[in-house]
This record gives C-alpha cells, structure tokens and sequence, in this order.
C-alpha cells in the first residue's frame, strides 16, 4: 500500500459506552453523554492531523428515541448546546458538518440549530463532519428504494437500469465515499444499524475503552491498526 493510502479516506464512529461510563461512576447516563463532548474534539482534531477527509458519526440512532424520555431530552439539549458551543471552533479548523438520517422527526429547535450549524460552516474544506441523527441503515435504503420505484413509476428509469450506483446515490451518504475503517467502542462487536450498505468493505475495530475516554490517541491507534490490514476486496494480494 502506498503511504497515502494507509490513511482512511472516511473514518465512521459508532461512539458507544457512555451510559456504563456514567453508571460505573455512580452518575446518570446523561452526565454519560455530556462526557462524550470532548472525545468528539478529540476524535475531530485526531482526523484533521492525520488528513481523514470525513469523519462520521453515529450519535443517535431510530432505535435511540426509544429509551427514557429524560435521556432523550438531555439528548436533543446536548445537541442544541454544542451547535452553539463548538460552532467558533468548526469554523476555525475548517470543518464543514453535515448530517445524515432523518431530521423531520426532530423538534424545530434540534432542527433550526442543525441547519445553523450546516449554514455556519459550509465553507469548511478541511474535514466534512457528517453527523448521523436519528440515522439508521434500514431507514435509509428503505427511503433510497422509494425515491428510486418513484422515479421508476414516473418512467425517468426502467427497472432494468437500476444499478449498485443507483442505490448508492440515492442513500443519504450519496456525497462521501464508503467508509475505509469503522470504530466502535466499549467493546460490543455489531454495527446497529449503522451504514449497511456502505460498510461492505470497511475494516472493523473495536476498543475496549468506553466513548467518553476515547483520546487522540485511541484515534492515532486506530490509524495504525488500519494501516496493518490487507484490503484485498475480494481480489489477491500483489
Ligand atoms: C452511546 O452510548 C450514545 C448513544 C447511543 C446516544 P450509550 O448511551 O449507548 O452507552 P451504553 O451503551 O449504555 O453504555
Ligand atoms: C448505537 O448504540 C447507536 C449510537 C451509538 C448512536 P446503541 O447503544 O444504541 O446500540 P445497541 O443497543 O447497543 O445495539
Ligand atoms: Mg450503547
């Protein structure tokens, strides 16, 4: 592999453990979640150095609006605060946030700062930060299959020109490349729903530690375990 091409174009985080970081602790799973903050700078500064192009991360699921209504809500204000909090320094280090998922389950409030957000920095050429809320896999490719029979139906496509490439450009990830390396923390091994389709030749890692102690340094091992894989995709080694 040459060397640019052991740095992951597209890095995906499933950022998981902040509810036991919280318990282990004796402190309510929300004072979990306000912990996660900082690894996400962390993890955003850790990409920057190492020139990742997207990084991407799963912070909210459609199975998440499940849990404990005041989880949920710490949630949604946790959102609203760090677009307010973090926006000065996005912009500085020329991060361009975008999200993806369905954001009309949102309130308005979650909404307008979400759009703030995307407003404020979409002159960022740096890193895109793509924020998957209220995001899940079967959600996504079941809206691409409806956009896609809809166009069928309005005679735009036949039936037999749908392609991979026609599925992939109508998910909400259409603009970024598949992900080169998924992280999962706290040491449960699934996806949850996350990027089905576009995982199909991701590399996989899974550290012990728990989100809100992830550093730039879990980050830079994660780069170096990447950089240890072979990515044959489906081929043989030169
Ligand atoms: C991940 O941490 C954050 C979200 C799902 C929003 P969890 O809240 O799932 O933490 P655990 O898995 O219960 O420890
Ligand atoms: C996945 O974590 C969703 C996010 C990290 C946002 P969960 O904690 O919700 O997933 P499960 O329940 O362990 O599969
Ligand atoms: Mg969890």
């Amino acid at each position: 592999m040459s060397e640019q091409r052991r740095i992951p174009q597209h890095v995906a985080i499933i950022m998981d453990g902040n509810g036991r970081w919280a318990e282990l602790r004796g402190l309510e799973r929300h004072q979990g979640h306000a912990a996660g903050v900082e690894p996400v700078r962390a993890a955003l500064r850790a990409a920057a150095r190492h020139g990742v192009q997207v990084l991407t991360l799963y912070a909210f699921s459609t199975e998440n609006w499940g849990r404990p209504a005041p989880e949920v809500d710490a949630l949604m204000e946790l959102f609203c605060q760090c677009v307010v909090s973090e926006a000065p320094e996005l912009v500085r280090q020329g991060v361009r946030v975008r999200m993806i998922g369905q954001r009309e389950r949102f309130s308005e409030k979650v909404r307008t700062a979400l759009e703030q957000i995307e407003r404020q920095t979409a002159g960022g050429r740096t890193l895109t930060l793509v924020l998957a809320l209220n995001y899940s896999s079967r959600s996504e490719i079941t809206r691409a299959v409806q956009r896609i029979a809809r166009r069928v139906a309005d005679k735009e496509i036949r039936p037999e020109e749908i392609c991979e490439s026609t599925i992939t450009e109508n998910l909400d990830t259409a603009p970024y490349p598949d992900p080169d390396l998924i992280i999962r923390t706290s040491g449960e091994q699934r996806l949850s729903n996350f990027l089905l389709w576009q995982a199909s030749y991701a590399e996989f890692w899974f550290p012990e530690v728990l989100w809100p102690d992830f550093t730039e340094e879990t980050f830079d091992q994660a780069i170096e375990e990447y950089a240890r894989r072979d990515r044959r995709f489906g081929l043989v080694t030169k």
